[in-house]
């Protein structure tokens, strides 16, 4: 086994706040590692380290001649923008390789599932998936030897994540990933490294099981340490005891003896097993009940997408929620999720009688925007608080979060991802709602604030509306599922039906034939073919359900999307 990279006795710290103390990693060719830690504990920062963007404070990093590295960073980068699709792979061929290897940037981005059409498409005109596919491409082109992954998945819809895991686990590539989705961690990773106390623990097992031995090591460590302090405590009394003995008695040997009973102690004292301090952040909700009916409902009503030129989405034939239903809202990126959610928000803070969205007069609404636009990057943790809560001691209550006193005045600009989605939660929390909205909440929170999130969520009553795409938050919060599919809003039994439609989404798109990719057609042509594709989809639909050919009309629905797109 080869090894790739090797970090040996890292230090560094950021601000006041120390990271890394004699940290050590190594990563080997061929690895599958899953970078796992408390929000802020340092892992954006290591990666940084790791790729050579930033000189630690001390230690020694050791790169091996086969060492090839990328690094697929959370957000594209902006410089992108103005290129085409093709052109932005394209860059990344090898310099050698630039006028002679066009063929592989085509293969490439085929494989990626992008159609010639789309190759000419600007980087900024690309939906967020697209623009991870690129990423991914532009990662894997030059034949790296390990890829770095700042949280790949956070703004991923499932059939993007899916598509994600079935590549990563074809490539030879090492890769070591930062994310805090468990059921993606478990499916692409072999090895787990948790970062915490400034240091790694380093497990041959994914994410599941290695978390499970992590639990173990720290159950032991407690019960050794509780045995060592009883016995720390034992002789501190005996020596006490001797010590006074020694005194009273006038008596030299005893004396002796205590002195040298004290030093065991001391020596006790300094090799005490090494407890974990945890993460120190909590999150908490303090949600209110409401005794109603119902808490919102959405009348019959064509759902118009934002914008000068205004498209229809979808369609929601009557929607309630009743006070302590948790409902999770499906469906792929671009179908109108995000949009409802704004719409509710929008008539809330407008709310008039007699619109088509009726709230209970009682309904007070936390909002957690998936983008976290509320936070000003130039304002300091204190003053979000202040700009957006109504009473309350701020610094006692971001304190209480776990939030370090020398960190208040700290701007919201240099906070890590999940540090910034923890205060969003704690604004939430101060001002007291009875429902909440919450859009992606889990992207950038940290394991174990998910489970927070969870518990705090079931143990509440709180009445939610959620997007998410960790599968697993939405299995265990929600006892409602409303999909939207092929411009309808319906509600399903449980969400395994919409994963499953992702396999199959994906299993039609991993597969581009060179026959289905087209040339570009005229308007008139577009429109033909789009009356032709509603027609053989109204037809197929109207068969008894087990005639019908739902992979085919999968298939339909996505052609008719692009080509609406298209015009
Ligand atoms: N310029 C800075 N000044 C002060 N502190 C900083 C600065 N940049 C980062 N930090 C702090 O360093 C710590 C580590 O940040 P980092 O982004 O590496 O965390 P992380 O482990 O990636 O967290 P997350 O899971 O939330 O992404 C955080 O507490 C962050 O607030
Ligand atoms: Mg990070």
């Amino acid at each position: 086994m080869s090894v790739l990279l090797q970090c040996h006795r890292l230090v560094h710290s950021m601000g006041s706040k120390p990271l890394f103390n004699d940290l050590d990693l190594t990563i080997n060719a061929r690895d599958r590692v899953g970078l796992v830690g408390h929000n802020g504990s340092g892992k954006s920062t290591l990666l940084s380290i790791l790729n050579g963007q930033l000189n630690p404070d001390g230690g020694d990093i050791s790169r091996s001649g086969d060492l090839l590295l990328e690094t697929v960073e959370q957000f594209i980068d902006s410089r992108l923008n103005e290129r085409t699709l093709f052109e932005a792979l394209h860059e990344k061929l090898p310099a050698e390789e630039q006028d002679f290897n066009e063929f592989k940037v085509t293969m490439m981005l085929q494989q990626m599932g992008f159609n010639e059409t789309e190759f000419r498409f600007k980087v900024a005109d690309l939906s967020g998936g697209q623009q991870n596919r690129l990423m991914f491409a532009r990662a894997v082109i030059s034949n790296p030897t390990l890829i770095l992954f700042d949280e790949p998945t956070n703004h991923l819809d499932l059939q993007t994540l899916l598509f994600f895991e079935d590549l990563l686990t074809s490539l030879d590539t090492a890769y070591l990933l930062v994310s805090h989705d468990r059921h993606f961690l478990d499916a692409v990773t072999e090895r787990t490294v948790f970062l915490r106390d400034h240091r790694v623990y380093s497990f041959s097992l994914p994410y599941s099981e290695a978390s499970i031995r992590l639990n173990e090591h720290d159950d032991a460590a407690q019960a050794m340490r509780k045995v060592e302090e009883k016995k720390i405590r034992e002789l501190r009394a005996s020596a006490k005891r001797l010590a006074i003995w020694g005194k009273v008695y006038d008596n030299e040997k005893l004396a002796r003896k205590a002195k040298n009973m004290e030093k065991r102690v001391e020596r006790l004292e300094g090799d005490k097993t090494f407890v974990t301090s945890g993460s120190g952040l909590k999150l908490t909700l303090d949600v209110k009940n409401v005794q109603a009916n119902r808490m919102l409902q959405i009348d019959d009503r064509q759902i118009l997408s934002p914008g000068l030129d205004p498209k229809p989405l979808f369609y929601i034939d009557n929607l309630f929620i009743r006070p302590g239903d948790r409902v999770a809202l499906l469906g792929h990126n671009g179908v109108g999720k995000t949009t409802l959610i704004k719409l509710i928000m929008e008539r809330f803070e407008t709310d008039s009688a007699g619109d088509f969205i009726k709230f209970n007069p009682q309904c007070d609404i936390g909002y957690y925007d998936q983008e976290l636009e509320l936070l000003n990057p130039n304002r300091s943790m204190t003053q979000t608080l202040e700009d957006n809560c109504n009473t309350g001691d701020y610094k006692a209550a971001l304190i209480k979060a776990g939030f370090p006193y020398l960190d208040l005045d700290k701007k919201v600009a240099v906070l890590s991802g999940g540090e910034k989605a923890r205060l969003m939660f704690l604004l939430i929390k101060l001002n007291h709602p009875n429902f909440l909205v919450l859009g992606e909440p889990t992207n950038h929170i940290d394991i174990k604030g998910k489970e927070d999130l969870e518990s705090q969520i079931l143990e509440s009553n709180a009445t939610i509306l959620i997007t998410s795409h960790d599968r697993r938050f939405v299995d265990i919060i929600a006892d409602r599922f409303i999909l939207i599919d092929q411009h309808e809003l319906r509600e399903l039994n449980d969400p395994q039906t919409f994963y499953d439609l992702d396999r199959t989404t994906v299993a039609i798109q991993e597969t581009p034939a060179v026959d289905t990719i087209q040339a570009p057609l005229e308007d008139e042509d577009i429109l033909t073919r789009i009356v032709e594709l509603e027609t053989m989809l109204a037809e197929d639909q109207a068969r008894k359900s087990k005639f019908q050919k739902p992979k085919l009309q999968l298939k339909w629905a996505r052609e008719w999307r692009e080509l609406n797109d298209q015009l």
